[in-house]
């Protein structure tokens, strides 16, 4: 996009939403579609609190199952409204903000990102703020610095915490969370091995 004047009013946004929940099995193309949907960016059009925002990375994690077969379970997060954008962890690009704590242009990560190109966010659904200087790739606050590592990092420091030297087994070692708590494990001196699912992971 360019200047703020010539920036859309409004943007045609491909979107995932779920139309069935799934109550076992894989969700298929019969609960989770595709549609196209108008997103007005028309600064008038966004609540007080609110920010229009680009996506910019998604992260499509295992407990998004649980949030699609019509029951709660009180574990994880509650289940998707029908007919609206399923919600995951992403990073986004803030396009318009009505919120002072928010600029164009600012980088945000929230839980609650609709899997969306292009959505209208209450602020309190926004994690932080992240920071383009530290160097850090951004896609690395969904992966080793969010949930996946947290997981792994709760699994080896705080429950496991294996000795040094010690053998450390880890299942699905080449998935999200597998590929920290291998790393985790080594770097506390463990020998490490992983099982995964084919030679090539
Ligand atoms: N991602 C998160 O943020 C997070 C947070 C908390 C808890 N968890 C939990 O941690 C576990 C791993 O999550 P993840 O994000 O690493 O998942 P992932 O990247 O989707 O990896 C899942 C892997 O599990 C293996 N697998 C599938 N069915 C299996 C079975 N029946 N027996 C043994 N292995 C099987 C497969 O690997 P192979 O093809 O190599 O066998 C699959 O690729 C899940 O139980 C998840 O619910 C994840």
């Amino acid at each position: 996009m360019g200047s703020a004047e010539e920036k859309l009013e409004t943007v045609e946004s491909k979107e995932w939403y779920i139309s069935a929940y799934a109550s076992d099995g894989v969700p298929t193309s019969d609960h989770l579609k595709l549609r196209s949907a108008s997103v007005s960016l028309a600064i008038d059009s966004i609540p007080d609190h609110h920010v229009a925002v680009e996506t910019l990375w998604i992260s499509i994690d295992p407990y998004l199952r649980a949030t699609m077969t019509g029951t709660n379970d009180g574990l994880y997060f509650p289940q998707f409204n029908l007919n609206q954008a399923i919600l995951a962890f992403g990073i986004a690009r803030v396009i318009r903000s009505k919120d002072s704590k928010y600029s164009d242009g600012d980088i945000v990560l929230s839980a609650f990102l609709p899997v969306a190109e292009y959505s209208l966010l209450p602020c309190d659904l926004l994690t932080r703020k992240l920071d383009p200087a530290s160097g850090i790739p951004f896609p690395d606050y969904l992966s080793s610095l969010g949930i996946p590592g947290f997981a792994a990092w709760v699994g080896i420091e705080i429950l496991g915490q294996p000795k040094s030297g010690s053998n450390v087994f880890v299942s699905a070692a080449a998935g999200g969370v597998g590929m920290f708590a291998g790393q985790l494990a080594k770097l506390r001196g463990c020998k490490v091995v992983g099982s995964t699912g084919s030679d090539d992971k």
